[in-house]
């Protein structure tokens, strides 16, 4: 063997790695996948994705829906529920994106991910308007999520050229009736129904 194949293949032996065996190729890489949604950091450093609800979310929505009081059940379906029913809560999760929209902030610190808050969207086309509903988990209240989703939910319909966000909130609901306010909406009573405030928004 001549002196310069000899530094060739000395180079060779040191630097070139012999390939893996073709069934741990893809197995050794990393999965890279998307990120879905945003991250969101709290005020009080708390950090949670927000994004669109999918279909994949209905257990989540099912496990929130039992750590709610009673107090905000009724606030956000405007009655008394003792359980959501595996039907509605998949309903809730497959929406119709021409009449719909829905977010989501998810708590991915934890396993299975935990849903912290939501707000949505229905669109009536022939009114040019879309009603409300948001809710946020207790624990995660007064940190200005409330105003975030309904921001989010405001944007979408100027985006979609809404004429009117509106939505029904309970006269007791305080913290709903402020939120709403410090937004800008406008609440009448609704004739024939004491409890009932109508809150509008014209965009
Ligand atoms: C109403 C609700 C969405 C508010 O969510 P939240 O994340 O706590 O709201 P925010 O932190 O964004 O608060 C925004 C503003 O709302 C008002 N607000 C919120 N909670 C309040 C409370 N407990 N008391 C008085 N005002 C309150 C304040 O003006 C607040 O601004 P500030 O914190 O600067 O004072 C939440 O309490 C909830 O999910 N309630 C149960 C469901 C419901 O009532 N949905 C509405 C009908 S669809």
């Amino acid at each position: 063997m001549s002196t310069t194949s000899a530094r060739v293949l000395g180079s060779l032996s040191r630097h070139a790695q012999p390939p893996p065996p073709a069934n741990e190729r893809f197995a050794r890489s990393p999965v890279l996948t998307q990120p879905k949604g945003e991250a969101m950091h709290t005020a009080d450093g708390r950090e949670l994705v927000l994004r669109n609800i999918e279909p994949g979310d209905v257990a989540a929505v099912q496990r929130c829906f039992k750590r709610l009081p009673a107090q905000d059940v009724r606030r956000r379906f405007m009655h008394a529920m003792s359980e959501l029913p595996a039907p509605m809560a998949q309903r809730l999760c497959r929406i119709d994106p021409e009449l719909e929209a829905a977010y989501v902030l998810m708590d991915e610190t934890v396993t299975p991910a935990e849903l912290r808050g939501v707000g949505r969207i229905f669109i009536d086309v022939a009114a040019n308007s879309a009603e409300f509903s948001v809710l946020v988990e207790r624990e995660w209240s007064r940190i200005g999520l409330g105003a975030l989703l309904m921001q989010r939910l405001v944007d979408e319909c100027r985006r979609r050229g809404l004429g009117e966000l509106w939505g029904y909130v309970l006269m007791e609901n305080r913290p709903m009736l402020e939120l709403c306010k410090e937004l800008g909406f406008v609440a009448t009573m609704l004739p024939g129904e004491a409890g009932t405030a109508q809150i509008r928004l014209a965009l």
